[in-house]
């Protein structure tokens, strides 16, 4: 395969594109979409979103130290890229889209009702790193959908909320299943020739 070298830039892929919402109180209460975002730690859960200094929602995160992380749907689509290219500054984005605010059950920004998950985080610590400044946040409750806990197992089906993924400017949905954690290690009852000789019973990261 032939390799063309590119300057270097942001090509990690594919990512979320989640709602933040902010503000502490309902007039202020504000939202914008972040692709820049990801879990940095496990135990304790710890969460980022980069956002950029000019961003409206920029002073709120900061003053305030608090946020809520809304996974998005492919229903949610067309709102989250409305919040992603109109300011907090001209509208009122929760009348504007028609999404519910609704009380957290610690920090003081809403949650976004539609969404099927919503992580509520505290800032921890704020590293300016050029054009984005990254916020390295403490998660500090998940709240979740209870139509989508199954009432049998009492595991979550994420997987039945249709999650949105964004790759390279286009918004998609999550494709076909292919496996879950481990199964590429997992025993199989006809034995595999190229299989490693010990079981990896990592769990996940
Ligand atoms: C899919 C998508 C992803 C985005 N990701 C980010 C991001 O990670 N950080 C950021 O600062 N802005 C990001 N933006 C841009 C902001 O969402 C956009 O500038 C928004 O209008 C800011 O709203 P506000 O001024 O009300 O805070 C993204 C926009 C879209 C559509």
């Amino acid at each position: 395969m032939t390799k063309i070298s590119w300057k270097p830039g942001t090509m990690i892929y594919p990512l979320p594109a989640v709602m933040v919402s902010c503000g502490t109180s309902e007039e202020g209460f504000n939202i914008i979409t972040v692709s820049w975002t990801g879990t940095i730690c496990t135990d304790p859960a710890m969460c980022y979103i980069s956002v950029r200094p000019e961003r409206h929602s920029y002073d709120i995160i900061k003053r305030n130290g608090e946020f809520v992380i809304n996974l998005t749907t492919r229903k949610l689509a067309f709102a989250t890229d409305w919040c992603g290219v109109r300011s907090g500054t001209d509208f009122d984005k929760f009348k504007e889209t028609g999404l519910t605010p609704v009380a957290a059950t610690i920090v003081k920004a809403p949650l976004i009702s539609e969404s099927p998950l919503n992580i509520e985080c505290k800032v921890k610590d704020i590293v300016e790193l050029g054009s984005h400044h990254m916020f390295i946040s403490e998660v500090v409750a998940v709240n979740v959908n209870e139509e989508l806990v199954d009432k049998n197992s009492g595991v979550y089906r994420l997987d039945k909320s249709n999650l949105l993924c964004y790759s390279h400017g286009k918004y998609y949905d999550i494709g076909k299943y292919i496996g879950r954690f481990g199964f590429s290690v997992k025993k199989e009852k006809t034995e595999r020739t190229d299989k490693p000789k010990k079981e990896n019973k990592r769990r996940p990261a």
